[in-house]
């Protein structure tokens, strides 16, 4: 064996074994999503949270009330953009009319399962988008990654961009100055719950009178 081969790192034939089982379970999640995508199922895709990219899905009630509330303000033909908001964009595929656009941004490309509808994002880049995508959707659903003052800042770009004016914003009650300062969003009674139970207090906020996310 020369040097360099003897420097070169190898792994046993047992964590081999465990990689490649690893790969082969997620090429057939990967398939069966993809299958489920093209039968236009899109509850019967799961994709884990991935806490290095700080997700955090929705209950099902939660993502509910959240594209009920979009499905209300979007026209039948409406569009909507789920921004950082992947369980809103699957619950809201799934109960929408024929019609009706949803597009998910998203900066895990594991949801280009969504084919047409995914669009890849990164916060850090607000305005890396279709130039025709300007204030051409009838209501933006967000929930930026950090609880950040230069996150919501960037992500606001985003969201005012893409909408006409309607914004659903889903963060935490510690964002409730910077909601209104930056998008004139006011506090909703609702309060979004999570799969997993956070730590942070989360509220929704809308710059308009949300029917589907306030006690009457
Ligand atoms: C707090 S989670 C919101 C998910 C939402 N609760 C749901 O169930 O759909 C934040 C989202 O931001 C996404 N994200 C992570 N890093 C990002 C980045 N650099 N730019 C844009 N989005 C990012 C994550 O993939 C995740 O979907």
């Amino acid at each position: 064996m020369s040097e360099s081969d003897e420097d070169t790192p190898t792994l046993s034939a047992d964590t081999l074994a465990a990689l490649q089982m690893f790969y082969s379970e997620q090429s057939l999640q990967h398939q069966k999503a993809q299958v489920a995508y093209e039968l236009g199922n899109v509850t019967n895709i799961n994709i884990q949270e991935d806490w290095q990219l700080s997700q955090f899905w929705y209950t099902e009630n939660t993502a509910t009330r959240l594209a009920q509330e979009a499905l209300a303000v979007a026209r039948p033909d409406g569009r909507i953009a789920c921004l950082s908001s992947p369980t809103a964009y699957k619950t809201i595929k799934s109960l929408c009319p024929e019609g009706c656009l949803v597009k998910c941004l998203e900066y895990d490309t594991r949801f280009s399962i969504y084919g047409d509808d995914f669009q890849f994002f990164d916060y850090k880049d607000p305005l890396n988008l279709p130039l025709e995508w300007k204030h051409s959707f009838d209501v933006v659903i967000v929930d930026p990654p950090f609880l950040s003052e230069e996150c919501l800042c960037r992500m606001a770009v985003t969201a005012k961009f893409l909408t006409k004016d309607k914004i659903i914003l889903c963060t935490g009650m510690v964002m409730e100055a910077m909601a209104e300062k930056l998008l004139g969003a006011k506090l909703c009674t609702f309060i979004p719950r999570h799969t997993n139970q956070l730590q942070n207090e989360f509220r929704c906020y809308t710059n308009y009178d949300a029917i589907h996310l306030n006690d009457t």
